[in-house]
């Protein structure tokens, strides 16, 4: 069998995309080059803001963390998520993605996305946006993330996910996102599409993967984490040993010693 090539905004790829979800200046430093796609993605809201879910965050949020990120990013392929309630009309989606994309020079923008919004989609292509599609769970649709449920498990779902991801590369998508999707469903779509799939929750049968930064690190304040959550390094360990250090320092009277004073 032929392996699928994969491809994005004319960048051949000959591994699985690597992506990783950040809102961090500092952070998004270390990932450029080493990471494929860097995503500013509106799951701040959750993260990073403490919101319950993500219909709460603002435009405005998503163009200035859009743009401290990718001012950042020299060598990673760039996207930002547009935000709830911003692309429900074709006027309103171009124009909105128009501003984000001048503003923070993003090279893709990322919605979530059912059969409803196919001419949106369209609409926004001939105008020449880029764009990656998010469908599967799409979180914006949920005020209370504990009613998310996986989907493609019956026919119906499977059916009804693969058109709509068909219809999407009709469309024109650069790619599409694939969240808590089964294994099989996630093959299918994958198999079915030259366009690369990205999951989350999704299974290794995509073209990619991309976790949200803070989950890699451990970080996240969640009293339970989704069974995708991989965290690489438990990050909150090492930092409770740092700042213990630097408060038994400063309690000695051990810091500032002379190296970090004025004389
Ligand atoms: O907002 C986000 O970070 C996302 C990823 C989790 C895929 O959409």
């Amino acid at each position: 069998m032929q392996s699928k090539k994969i491809k994005i905004l004319n960048k051949n790829f000959k591994d699985p995309l690597s992506c990783i979800a950040t809102y961090s200046p500092a952070v998004t430093k270390i990932l450029d080059g080493n990471i494929d796609i860097i995503l500013v993605g509106d799951s701040l809201g959750t993260t990073l803001y403490d919101m319950n879910n993500t219909q709460d965050v603002t435009f405005n949020m998503m163009k200035k963390h859009g743009k401290a990120v990718i001012k950042n990013i020299k060598k990673s392929i760039s996207v930002i998520d547009m935000p709830f309630k911003t692309y429900d009309s074709k006027i309103q989606a171009l124009k909105n993605a128009k501003s984000l994309l001048s503003y923070t020079n993003a090279n893709l923008i990322k919605l979530e996305i059912d059969e409803d919004k196919l001419s949106i989609i369209k609409y926004l292509i001939k105008k020449k946006i880029n764009i990656i599609a998010h469908i599967g769970i799409t979180p914006q649709n949920y005020k209370d993330f504990k009613k998310i449920k996986i989907v493609g498990k019956n026919s119906l779902e499977r059916e009804k996910l693969i058109q709509l991801a068909l219809n999407l590369e009709k469309c024109g998508v650069s790619a599409i996102l694939l969240e808590c999707v089964t294994e099989n469903t996630a093959k299918l779509i994958s198999s079915k599409l030259s366009i690369p799939t990205i999951g989350i929750g999704a299974s290794k049968n995509c073209d990619g993967q991309i976790l949200v930064f803070d989950d890699l690190i451990n970080l996240r304040v969640i009293s339970k984490k989704p069974k995708f959550v991989k965290s690489y390094l438990n990050f909150p360990k090492l930092l409770k040993i740092a700042i213990k250090k630097y408060d038994g320092d400063i309690k000695k009277r051990k810091f500032p010693n002379k190296n970090y004073s004025y004389s």
